[in-house]
């Protein structure tokens, strides 16, 4: 039973990147009344325009039904105002990494100390939720005393606080935020996770998703184990990609699907290639791994997980270097920039240090992704070059290297790269081509792939 529209609490979301803007949309594509509050000018006034300030399929769409309805609006600061004017705010700031690995909390950090100064005026109950990914440990030790030292209140009497990852892909992010697999609301205590609880429940009537109930530090674990459990899956099959190129006649992608019948294993995350990207798995693979080791425990597992995925992308060179002997002048062809398809993020894309070691080897690039180019052209400026189209791409290149998997690269025929390249070679770091087509064709290499028999 969803809950009469009157009754409805009023939502404000701090940080309007992909969690925040998303859940925003989310909750005011069902009728709540948001406010959506960013420090970046920039992008509230692209957001309010209608313009999601980064790719995102389905969002725009909305976004711009949402503002129609008048159903959501963006802030710049005014976190006082945003609070003031609501009665649950989620606070989607970023967490960036730090040299060391663990997570930089300057955000979340001075996000607390302005809801708290916020909490201070306001005389009725409210709830924030940590939706941010933070170590254990950090709403209870670093957001709660800010809350309560900013606003002379006390927590779990006169406000509430509650720790909820995200578990949203970027690519299928809006769709994810509306369709959740599971909820985890952590709660300091039990008014504000039931609060938080009976939002959700109203938010996902008709299919609520299992709803875990637990405690700050166990629903910031839940993220990490999360992420850590899916790049260790990617690690593992690159690893036993590694293991198939060594022996002639077998080929990681029939292993992989032989594998995740079995229902213990699942076919997801199964695909071998260049290895894991974005914002999220090399980031909170390596916050977990200090985190731990902070207290004491160092996770071997982990480590491997990490090592595996920093040396696989290097293999698109080595590769590279087995076809052509040295690099010195040679033109290198790259398709796909993004770190994974339906996305112009290139945080942590696995390019880049592929790119880096061509460019050390004295190779030229010619770089193409049908969304990302304006992303890759702040990384890598002039010392590259941007091609308009996969065909401009391929001109008279000695060796192109597929890295990332979207849709348009994948009804490329032989025949694209013959007519096309300088001399057809063709590296598949994402696994999308028929090794039985093309490799009769052309010369092809394919992660995972043994020679054949
Ligand atoms: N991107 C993902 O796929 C994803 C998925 C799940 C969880 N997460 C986690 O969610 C968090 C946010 O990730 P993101 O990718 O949306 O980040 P992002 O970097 O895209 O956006 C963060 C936003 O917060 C804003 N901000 C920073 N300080 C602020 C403040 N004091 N007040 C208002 N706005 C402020 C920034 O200007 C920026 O727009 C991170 O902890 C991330 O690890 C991300």
């Amino acid at each position: 039973m969803s809950l009469a529209l009157e009754k409805r609490p009023k939502i404000s979301v701090i940080g309007t990147g992909y969690v925040g803007l998303c859940t925003a949309v989310g909750f005011a594509s069902k009728g709540y009344s948001v406010l959506a509050c960013d420090v970046d000018e920039a992008k509230i006034e692209k957001i309010n325009r209608g313009l999601p300030p980064f790719h995102e399929p389905g969002l725009q769409e909305k976004l711009s039904e949402s503002l129609a309805k008048g159903n959501l609006s963006g802030v710049v600061g005014q976190i006082d105002r945003v609070v003031g004017e609501t009665d649950l705010t989620f606070v989607a700031v970023g967490t960036p990494s730090r040299p060391d690995g663990s997570i930089d909390l300057q955000y979340i950090e001075s996000a607390a100390s302005n809801i708290g100064r916020a909490l201070k005026q306001k005389d009725t109950y409210h709830v924030t939720i940590i939706k941010s990914t933070v170590v254990p440990g950090t709403t209870q030790d670093i957001v709660k005393p800010a809350l309560e030292r900013e606003s002379k209140k006390r927590c779990g009497v006169d406000f509430g606080l509650c720790m909820s990852p995200e578990f949203l892909r970027q690519g299928s992010a809006f769709q994810d935020t509306v369709n959740a697999d599971r909820v985890v609301v952590g709660s300091f205590d039990k008014q504000s996770g039931d609060k938080l609880e009976e939002l959700y429940r109203d938010f996902y009537s008709g299919h609520v998703p299992p709803i875990i109930r637990t405690t700050l530090s166990t629903a910031e674990l839940i993220k990490y184990a999360s992420n850590a459990m899916l790049a260790t899956k990617i690690s593992f099959i690159n690893t036993i990609a590694n293991i198939c190129e060594k022996i002639p006649g077998a080929d990681v992608k029939v292993v992989a699907a032989a594998m995740g019948l079995d229902r213990r294993i699942g076919s997801l995350f199964l695909d071998a290639g260049l290895g894991y990207g974005g914002s999220c798995f090399p980031k909170d693979v390596k916050a977990l791994i200090a985190c731990s080791k902070a207290l004491g425990y160092t996770p071997e597992l982990l480590d491997a997980t990490e090592n595996v995925n920093r040396k696989q992308p290097l293999k698109a060179v080595e590769f590279c270097k087995q076809q052509l002997g040295t690099l010195e002048g040679k033109k290198i062809a790259i398709l796909g920039l993004a770190f994974k398809p339906d996305t112009d993020d290139m945080r942590e894309a696995r390019v880049i240090p592929i790119i880096n070691q061509l460019l050390k080897e004295g190779a030229t690039i010619t770089a193409y992704d049908p969304v990302a180019m304006h992303m890759a052209q702040i990384i890598f400026k002039n010392k590259i070059q941007y091609a308009a189209s996969t065909m401009q791409c391929l001109q008279k290149a000695d060796c192109c290297i597929l890295a990332t998997e979207w849709p348009e690269f994948q009804k490329l025929t032989p025949q694209d790269f013959i007519k096309n390249m300088k001399q057809p070679i063709l590296i598949d770091g994402r696994r999308i081509y028929d090794p039985q087509v093309f490799g009769k064709k052309m010369k092809f290499v394919a992660l995972g792939l043994g020679q054949p028999i």
